[in-house]
């Protein structure tokens, strides 16, 4: 684990650097940058992050719960992805997928490597996960022939073009048109699902989708094992198979988007389709997958990719070999490291300890997830289950001045998402505790 860096020395002008830099941004960036904004009152400045940390201009440090969207995987400046990232920088910065090169090839098999053994998979480079999840469909569309795509609601599978269409909530739908041919199945939200708990319910009810609102044949269902931007909603045991059992059944391929759950972030699993013991036809991949490299994946079976190939699909930065080289280094270290173990520890010394604080701060509504992907939802009311979003407002504010960066989300902003990078050690679980203890307290 890295060690706990102390209070990063700064000698710069905090403040001129503050004022150059809040305005530059609003007088240069575009304005539709806005989506999702933490601190909007009060932006956050990062000139530095260090293993778990990151540093503001003032020089404070923060352990960053968000691990910057879930992208830092190993932690900020690690020296095997420094390592690998400045080699490969030295030797060829770019070699597009016209030309062959070591870095993918080396890369593609030992990320099949770590795949179920049992199926012939081949891997296809992309930039980001949105991209990789169009991929995705466009696959499995040209594998069936068919059209139609399932998601889940309160799914998030990106904003752009197809992604866009499959997720599935309102903050995230907008006048301008997202592709067709999506349908959205209701979720299996144990906490406040409109079933109530329980599985069958909800399949019966992803039938009953495919049957009114598709042709009865689709091309696939695209499943998070875990729903994180949705206020990390876990698939209850059992869902995620029986989805995929209906979606073969109308000629589907299944789809495991891994881009928050993979790589060992959720502690038990390296995958979260392992988790819940289903076995997809595609699994797509990204955020740490690179140690925040834009770097995202499609595993795929091969029978599927052959199907597309015949379709013309190119993208200029695709397993380019330095972002590729800090894949290899995530690879090489959640092993290396024990990372992995290390998300399991943490995530049950913190859920153990939440659970303390659920016993005696009724604001505290459920506490949800599994290793660093973890979910704590703020309620007014435990019967009710009414959000506490003005309260979860002022937690974040208290966590920010203690030194925490948090991040909310579902669609009604009240669930703390705690997703830091996977080499925290136990005194950063405790603290985060005991900022979130006092929070609670004065909320
Ligand atoms: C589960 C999931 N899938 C896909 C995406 C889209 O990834 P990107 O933002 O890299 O396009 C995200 C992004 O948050 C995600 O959480």
């Amino acid at each position: 684990m890295q060690a706990s860096p102390s209070t990063s020395p700064t000698t710069i002008d905090a403040p001129a650097l503050r004022a150059r830099i809040v305005q530059q941004r609003s007088r240069y960036l575009s304005p539709s940058l806005t989506t999702f904004p933490i601190y909007p009152d009060d932006p956050m400045i990062l000139v530095k992050g260090e293993g778990q940390y990151v540093f503001d201009e003032t020089g404070k440090r923060y352990l960053d719960c968000t691990a910057q969207n879930v992208c830092i995987s190993l932690g900020f400046a690690h020296a095997v992805t420094l390592k690998m990232v400045s080699e490969q920088m030295q030797k060829m910065q770019h070699c597009t997928t016209l030309f062959y090169n070591d870095q993918p090839a080396r890369y593609a098999e030992e990320l099949v490597g770590r795949l179920p053994p049992e199926v012939d998979w081949v891997i296809h480079l992309v930039n980001s996960g949105a991209e990789a999840i169009d991929l995705a469909y466009a696959m499995a569309r040209a594998h069936t022939g068919s059209y139609e795509m399932v998601s889940l609601r309160n799914a998030y599978h990106g904003l752009h073009f197809g992604a866009a269409g499959s997720t599935a909530f309102s903050p995230c739908r907008t006048p301008v048109a997202a592709n067709q041919g999506f349908v959205h199945a209701i979720h299996p939200d144990q906490y406040k699902g409109v079933f109530g708990p329980g599985v069958q319910p909800y399949l019966d009810e992803l039938k009953r989708t495919i049957f009114s609102s598709t042709s009865g044949h689709v091309a696939g269902m695209v499943i998070e094992p875990i729903q994180g931007f949705g206020g990390v909603v876990p698939m209850p045991p059992g869902y995620m198979r029986g989805a995929f059992e209906i979606v073969r059944e109308a000629g589907g391929v299944c789809i495991s988007d891994e881009v928050q759950t993979g790589f060992g972030r959720m502690g038990s699993h390296y995958w979260g389709f392992d988790a819940n013991e289903a076995l997809p036809d595609i699994i797509v991949m990204g955020k740490g997958m690179g140690n925040g490299f834009p770097i995202a994946g499609v595993a795929c079976r091969r029978d599927i990719a052959e199907s597309f190939s015949n379709v013309r699909f190119f993208n200029t930065f695709g397993s380019n070999p330095v972002t590729v080289a800090a894949a290899r280094s995530v690879l090489r270290c959640i092993d290396d490291e024990g990372l992995q173990e290390n998300a399991a520890r943490c995530g049950e010394r913190l859920i153990t300890g939440l659970n303390r604080l659920k016993d005696r701060h009724s604001l505290i509504g459920d506490i949800r997830g599994t290793g660093l992907i973890l979910g704590i939802e703020l309620v007014r009311d435990r019967k009710t289950r009414e959000p506490a979003v003005e309260e979860g407002n002022r937690i974040q504010q208290h966590l920010r001045r203690s030194g925490f960066i948090t991040v909310k989300g579902s669609a009604t902003r009240n669930v703390f998402r705690i997703n830091p990078a996977m080499c925290i050690n136990f005194d950063d679980v405790d603290g985060l505790l005991d900022a979130f203890d006092q929070a609670l307290a004065t909320v």
